[in-house]
């Protein structure tokens, strides 16, 4: 990255770290909680990479009062969690869980009384597994159990939550759960549909949480990867367009009242006989804020079926790397908030997962001396700011992860931490990154040109 000076962001940028449910939690049994998709997904031989369990995690059920004093002293002002749907109903609806439900409503008190804004998630992929035995994402039931879902939890602790988001990566719910079958439930060839009721809960949603709340404010949590041509071949610039309406359009679009994109629609060859009257006007519910997860930027080399010569593509991630074999892109993350700020009307962009995983290691003294993803993060904050000077209206960034966790079908194996956690001991450590990122957060920003003599943060701290 060049030194371009002092990056201070706009007074109350909010800066925190984010994590979800089964990811962090474990106690997967525990109080009268019900079974997830996650649950049986990687109970399931074979599913999980390296055969780990979300069963304890981190065992943040137990030890949420210890996280949240580490989460204060690291200065952080804002936590993304998500609601783990069985734990609160069990069934998915009807009978609360009253222990699942208390277990909330003290985190968000406790988060409130160290003076760190709860911002979370009605939906990180938790779906009760009793309803995926009725049809799961690919049945309209499940999105009306996902509105009483969102009504409970809005009735509870509603009065607490000013920041709400519904769904998070509905385009990795539907295509890796249900049309991949890479996640949970394991499911394949169905994802537009799966995808589309995803939408439609995060849409009704959305408008339950404006007509139940006050003051609230509300949005979803998309995962965006600026799609580039391999070359500039026809059929790559061709695949390159598709690559970003499948990925990126075919969300965009309906949140912002446009439908689905007619020319993915073409490609796929769908006739949308999902789509029900007045679903789309519901999955336009205005949004308050746009979340952003951002990892990397695709490459897309085109190729032709042989035989039909139908078009096709190849993601290819060239030149550095993290540990999941992404590319580092952090100009990606200006061009993708700098795009679409362009051409949609959303007035409030939020990053709400940016970060890498990379081979840690414990030294001697006991430390972990992250250097590679304390470059990775400044080199994105350096980036979000970019995207504001050019008069994107961003107001949060969320590092993902605050703690190493279980990364779904790649199981204990990566992690993506600013804080070290020890599996078999649950011990926490922050790393350097997170030593690093407290600094940004008392500075507000990169301070990459010292202010005052002993303020000078660099990446490398
Ligand atoms: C995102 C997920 C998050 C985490 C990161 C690495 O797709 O939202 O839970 O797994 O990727």
């Amino acid at each position: 990255m060049s030194n371009e000076g002092s990056r201070s962001f706009p007074a109350g940028f909010t800066w925190g770290a984010a994590t979800s449910a089964y990811q962090i939690e474990g106690a997967w049994d525990r109080d009268g909680k019900g079974e997830s998709i996650w649950d049986r997904y990687a109970h399931t031989p074979g599913r999980i990479l390296d055969g780990t369990t979300g069963d304890v995690a981190c065992g943040h059920y137990d030890r949420w009062q210890d996280d949240i004093a580490l989460m204060a002293e690291m200065g952080l002002t804002a936590y993304r969690f998500s609601f783990n749907w069985p734990r609160i109903l069990p069934n998915g609806r009807g009978q609360i869980n009253e222990a699942g439900l208390a277990f909330y409503s003290d985190l968000v008190d406790g988060l409130l009384s160290a003076g760190i804004e709860p911002f979370p998630t009605l939906y990180h992929w938790e779906l009760p597994q009793v309803l995926e035995e009725e049809g799961g994402w690919l049945s309209r039931a499940t999105v009306d159990a996902f509105e009483e879902y969102t009504g409970v939890v809005v009735d509870r602790l509603g009065d607490r939550i000013r920041h709400w988001a519904t769904i998070n990566e509905p385009w990795v719910a539907a295509n890796l759960g249900y049309g991949m079958g890479l996640h949970a439930p394991g499911q394949t060839g169905s994802d537009l549909e799966a995808g589309h009721h995803l939408m439609l809960a995060h849409g009704r949603a959305a408008k339950l949480i404006r007509e139940r709340t006050h003051d609230a404010e509300v949005g979803i949590v998309l995962n965006l990867w600026p799609q580039s041509p391999a070359s500039d071949s026809a059929d790559d610039a061709l695949a390159t367009r598709l690559g970003d309406g499948v990925a990126n359009r075919w969300y965009l679009d309906p949140l912002a009242g446009r439908g689905y994109p007619e020319d993915v629609c073409d490609y796929l060859g769908t006739d949308l006989e999902f789509v029900h009257a007045g679903d789309l006007d519901d999955i336009a519910t205005p949004i308050d804020f746009l979340g952003i997860n951002y990892y990397s930027r695709n490459t897309i080399v085109s190729e032709r079926d042989r035989t039909t010569g139908r078009l096709g593509w190849t993601v290819e991630y060239p030149g550095p790397k993290t540990a999941m074999g992404w590319a580092i892109d952090p100009d990606g993350l200006t061009e993708i908030l700098e795009r679409v700020h362009q051409d949609y009307p959303f007035t409030d962009y939020r990053i709400t997962e940016c970060g890498a995983a990379f081979d840690d290691v414990v030294n001697a003294s006991g430390d972990v001396a992250d250097d590679d993803r304390t470059a990775f993060l400044a080199g994105h904050v350096a980036a979000a700011h970019r995207a504001i000077e050019a008069g994107v209206p961003l107001s949060s960034f969320f590092v993902w992860s605050l703690f190493d966790n279980f990364e779904w079908g790649m199981g204990l194996s990566k992690r993506f931490g600013i804080v070290h956690v020890d599996f078999e001991t649950l011990t926490r450590r922050v790393k350097a990154s997170g030593r690093w990122y407290s600094g940004v957060i008392a500075d507000n920003g990169l301070i990459t040109e010292p202010q005052q003599p002993s303020r000078k943060v660099t990446p490398n701290e």
